[in-house]
């Protein structure tokens, strides 16, 4: 199969869909892989490299995508994309259709088959492809915060781990799914005080024992969110209900509560926040002064580590690339059930229900188109 990588054009997108040990392993499985030139430089992965592992480079994106039986990206399809979709194309990359039902016309129109990252499941019912960017946002969300807290730059000046005869800082994570656990990992190795809030009691228990008492873990309930706002110096958002916008759980008379000074990381933004006074922010302008908190809530917080996020994804993806070429599309579609999870689009069919539900259209079951 030949597999193109085209360079991201979404504004602020750094990473890539493919790096050089994918390029190397995808040759030596007898494929061919086209990557356009400097696609991978803003992850740190020159054009030599991919060049090294076999990779040919190719001047432009339109060559990528008119010669590649399947494209490999990060983003969605932004317009100036759009025109090279054609009949069979293999696109393989997050899609985030529900919103978009412009992007989702022209994939049937076209009759791309668009297998999302977003939508690819596993053996488990949990969706792989999104894992590693909850790791990356959650691990970030304390260092951005620990950074926030510093006085210069808007925070009550107060170190996260303390020092000896002063107390650490109290961090409060709501949500302990994979963005809270990897907040409370690096929040306890930097010293803080850790409380950790969620709705299950079974992923309380399992963070009590994986923490072994290092943090505290706390039932979600207004009164509890309210007094843990009220004592935090840093409140981590990272709630999730699957397919829904998040609750609305740290009201605005909370965070008035908050100490002045205090700093909110929403990662949850991204899902709409799970905190009142928080609204979209971009890594150009990434934080805002509110009720004297200071408030972080940008939308794609891996942005800001591409090297970083494009190996953690690209690990996550790469069987999938793998699989999608030494079958082909169609034997890969038909054998595995996450991979079939993944199709949104097939030749000209909408695939995958809650896109259709969300966009009020008709939708087949891929397993009896392929
Ligand atoms: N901003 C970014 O750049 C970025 C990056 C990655 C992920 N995210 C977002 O972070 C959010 C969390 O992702 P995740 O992968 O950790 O999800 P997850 O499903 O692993 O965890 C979500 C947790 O929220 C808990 N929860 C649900 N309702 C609750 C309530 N009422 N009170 C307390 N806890 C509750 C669930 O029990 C679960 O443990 C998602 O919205 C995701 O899209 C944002």
């Amino acid at each position: 199969m030949l597999i193109g990588v085209p360079k991201e054009v979404k504004d602020h997108e750094a990473r890539v869909g493919v790096v050089p040990a994918g390029v190397k392993a995808l040759m030596d499985a007898g494929h061919k892989v086209i990557v356009e030139t400097k696609a991978g430089e803003l992850s740190s992965m020159t054009d030599n490299e991919y060049k090294q592992a076999g990779a040919e480079i190719v001047g432009s994106a339109a060559e990528v995508w008119k010669r590649a039986d399947m494209v490999v990206k990060v983003k969605e399809p932004i317009a100036q994309e759009i025109p090279y979709f054609r009949d069979g194309l293999v696109l393989f990359t997050y899609l985030h259709l529900a919103p978009i039902p412009d992007l989702t016309e022209q994939l049937l129109k076209n009759k791309v088959i668009g297998i999302a990252y977003e939508t690819v499941t596993d053996r488990n019912g949990t969706l792989p492809l999104l894992t590693p960017m909850s790791e990356v946002a959650g691990r970030m969300s304390v260092q951005v915060g620990a950074s926030y807290l510093e006085h210069e730059r808007g925070g009550r000046g107060v170190l996260l781990g303390g020092v000896p005869g002063v107390p650490p800082a109290k961090v409060v994570i709501i949500g302990g799914g994979v963005v809270g656990i990897n907040a409370a990992k690096i929040a306890l190795g930097m010293g803080a005080d850790v409380a950790i809030i969620d709705i299950n009691l079974n992923r309380l228990r399992e963070l009590d024992d994986i923490f072994n008492g290092h943090l505290r873990t706390l039932a979600s309930n207004s009164y509890t969110i309210a007094k843990a706002a009220a004592e935090a110096d840093l409140l981590i958002g990272g709630v999730l209900i699957p397919g829904a916008s998040a609750p609305k759980l740290v009201t605005r008379e909370m965070v008035k509560n908050m100490k002045k000074g205090a700093v909110i990381v929403d990662v949850a933004i991204d899902q709409g926040g799970c905190i009142e006074t928080a609204r979209p922010t971009t890594h150009s302008n990434p934080a805002y002064i509110e009720y004297g908190v200071v408030h972080y809530c940008v939308t794609n917080m891996p942005g800001a580590v591409p090297h970083t996020s494009t190996l953690a994804l690209t690990n996550a993806t790469f069987p999938y690339v793998m699989k999608l070429a030494n079958q082909g599309p169609m034997a890969a579609i038909k054998s595995d059930s996450g991979i079939r999870e993944g199709v949104n689009t097939f030749k000209g069919s909408l695939t995958y229900s809650a896109v259709a539900q969300s966009q009020n259209k008709p939708w087949r079951n891929v397993a009896e188109l392929v």
